[in-house]
């Protein structure tokens, strides 16, 4: 029987060979999947879905029974972090996520509390228990956090935001403040992510969406010391689970990265993978990195894209195929078929 240690993504992490590269997509729960629409039309308020774990595992699921992908990540959202500490999310249809109460003033940061995370996200941890025991034993299932830069944005602006101009000024003009806050997130998702590594997490990762949004100096101070922190503390208490860093748009980043104790980093469309391997040297992984407007278009195109893309990097050990970032809930189902099918039978010599 296979077992994990044959799963192609968890080889591709380590840089050990593999028949063709792993490919799972980021957002592949939910979204575009009509048996995930039909399944939150009976629980229309999506942290209730979050934290309910049959339906978790079961959104979790459907990817995997549509599509051979090679790994499955759990269905829960980076924002239960926040939610937990006391900045209340809830999402409004058409808008996105909204923290009523945002922590964007000394007062609010102190009042935040550090939960217990068994008692206040033990739902995350029953949807990644059972959800592992329902999967196939040698497709992994990925655990995931945001970065504390990525979910103090959400906290402290309130919301989703184009520019960011509220936590980008208190970085400047109360970095001390942001700190403390950083600090706070980053002690509640390491016990998170331990938390889910108990409970049968095979891999991690740590989406840092608005970290392109910094300059490399701000990047420096207040995203990439708390990604090295994580991504240290699970190396020291789970050395053999592997750490994937996806730090959006942060181009000046990849070198820095690969020094903080990752396996892998994922990689946007706005760079050629070959550049982030220059960068990066041979010896982490790199996911990556289709750009999500190409799989919204036609099988041919995915599939000429998706062809190009394997041409860059493919044949050499430490790649996993993915979209650049998430899946758009627009996209036609016969170009995720597209997509498998290019990685499928891509010539890898
Ligand atoms: O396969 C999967 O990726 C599903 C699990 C997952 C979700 N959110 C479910 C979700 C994961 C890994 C996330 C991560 C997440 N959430 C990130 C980081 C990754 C990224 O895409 O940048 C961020 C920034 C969020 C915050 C968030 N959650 C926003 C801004 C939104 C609304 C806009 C949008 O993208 O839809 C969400 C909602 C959300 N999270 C949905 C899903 C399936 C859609 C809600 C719905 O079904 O109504």
């Amino acid at each position: 029987m296979s077992t994990l240690s044959d799963s192609r993504f968890l080889r591709a992490l380590a840089c050990q060979s593999v028949d063709r590269p792993p490919l799972w997509v980021m957002r592949q729960a939910g979204r575009y999947l009509p048996e995930y629409l039909e399944l939150r039309r009976q629980t229309p308020d999506f942290m209730t879905f979050c934290r309910t774990p049959e339906l978790a595992m079961e959104a979790t699921l459907q990817p995997l029974r549509r599509f051979p992908l090679d790994a499955a990540i759990i269905f829960s959202d980076i924002l239960t972090i926040p939610d937990a500490m006391g900045t209340k999310v809830r999402f409004a249809p058409g808008e996105g996520p909204i923290i009523d109460d945002p922590a964007n003033s000394e007062k609010r940061i102190k009042q935040l509390i550090t939960p217990d995370v068994e008692d206040t996200l033990g739902y995350v941890a029953k949807a990644i228990s059972a959800t592992r025991a329902a999967m196939p034993a040698d497709i992994p299932l990925i655990g995931f956090a945001g970065s504390p830069w990525t979910v103090a944005c959400y906290q402290v602006e309130g919301g989703s935001s184009k520019l960011f101009f509220t936590i980008k000024k208190m970085a400047y003009d109360a970095p001390k403040l942001l700190h403390e806050l950083l600090r706070k997130i980053t002690a509640v998702t390491i016990d998170y992510l331990c938390m889910q590594i108990q409970a049968g997490a095979n891999a991690i990762m740590l989406f840092d969406s608005w970290g392109g949004v910094l300059s490399p100096e701000c990047y420096d101070a207040f995203s990439l010391p708390y990604l090295k922190t994580i991504t240290q503390a699970l190396k020291e208490k789970h050395p053999d689970i592997p750490v994937t860093a996806f730090s959006k748009q942060a181009h000046h980043a990849y070198s820095k990265l690969a020094n903080i104790g990752v396996q892998g980093i994922g990689v946007d469309w706005m760079i050629d993978l070959r550049d982030v391997r220059a960068q990066v040297g041979p010896d982490v992984a790199l996911q990556g990195n289709l750009d999500p407007a190409v799989i919204l278009t036609t099988p041919e195109i995915v599939s000429e894209h998706a062809h190009r893309m394997l041409d860059q990097i493919a044949s050499k050990p430490g790649y996993i195929a993915n979209l650049g970032h998430g899946i758009d809930k627009h996209t036609p189902i016969e170009n995720m078929h597209a997509l498998v099918e290019a990685v499928q039978s891509h010539d890898y010599s």
